[in-house]
């Protein structure tokens, strides 16, 4: 399908919470051809798997957000910010995967997907650095995340492998663009 115009009417895409019955879904979007390829997925996931991990990302304590997006009903795409790593010192950053399903494509699911998941790191979170690989081939996503702010940081040569080739991924990363600040109101420091 081609890069709808934006001016073309189309339907809001929904966004929620994924949950576990959404397991199906999710791994039908992310293994489609054209999304597996990009992604750092293998075929044949299993749903299981996927369910089990959607189980665990809800357990207290957690701070996974995997989100879903739908159109007249039905799941399109998904996209997660998941933790990079349990060490204290690299609490403020996530890193963010993202796809559409190929019907879906260039109606703004993916934007819809991106700006949720930037509000809720900037303004519930406590996230200040997403960071993300993409190939470096992929011109349509590199163009949606350096439209949220997102910067290229490095080349990977070699990074994985995709559909028999060692591929370059590109490394980028967005930094909250207004951090939080923490400050006594004015004359108040020293009481
Ligand atoms: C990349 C992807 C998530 C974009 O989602 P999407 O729903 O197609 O994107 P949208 O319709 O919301 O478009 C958002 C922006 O993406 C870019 N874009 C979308 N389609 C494009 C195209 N055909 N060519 C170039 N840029 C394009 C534009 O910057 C667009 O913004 P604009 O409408 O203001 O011009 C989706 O194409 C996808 O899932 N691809 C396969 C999997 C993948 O690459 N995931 C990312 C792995 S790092």
């Amino acid at each position: 399908m081609p890069h709808a115009p934006a001016s073309a009417a189309r339907e809001t895409p929904a966004i929620r919470r994924a949950a576990p019955d959404d397991a199906a879904a999710i791994v039908r979007v992310n293994g489609e051809p054209d999304v597996l390829a990009n992604l750092l997925q293998t075929p044949f996931a299993s749903v299981e798997a996927m369910r089990a991990r959607l189980v665990e990302q809800q357990q207290p304590g957690k701070g996974d957000l995997q989100l879903v997006a739908e159109l007249g009903g039905q799941v399109v795409g998904c996209a997660g910010l998941h933790p990079v790593s349990a060490q204290v010192r690299r609490r403020h950053a996530m890193v963010l995967g993202i796809g559409v399903a190929r019907q879906a494509q260039g109606r703004g699911v993916g934007k819809a997907l991106m700006a949720a998941m930037c509000d809720w790191a900037d303004r519930w979170g406590a996230v200040l650095r997403i960071e993300l690989t993409v190939f470096a081939d992929n011109e349509r996503a590199i163009a949606l995340y350096k439209g949220f702010g997102f910067r290229v940081e490095g080349t990977h040569r070699a990074y994985a492998l995709r559909d028999g080739v060692y591929a370059d991924v590109l490394s980028m990363a967005r930094l909250h663009p207004r951090p939080p600040q923490l400050g006594w109101p004015a004359g108040e420091e020293g009481a």
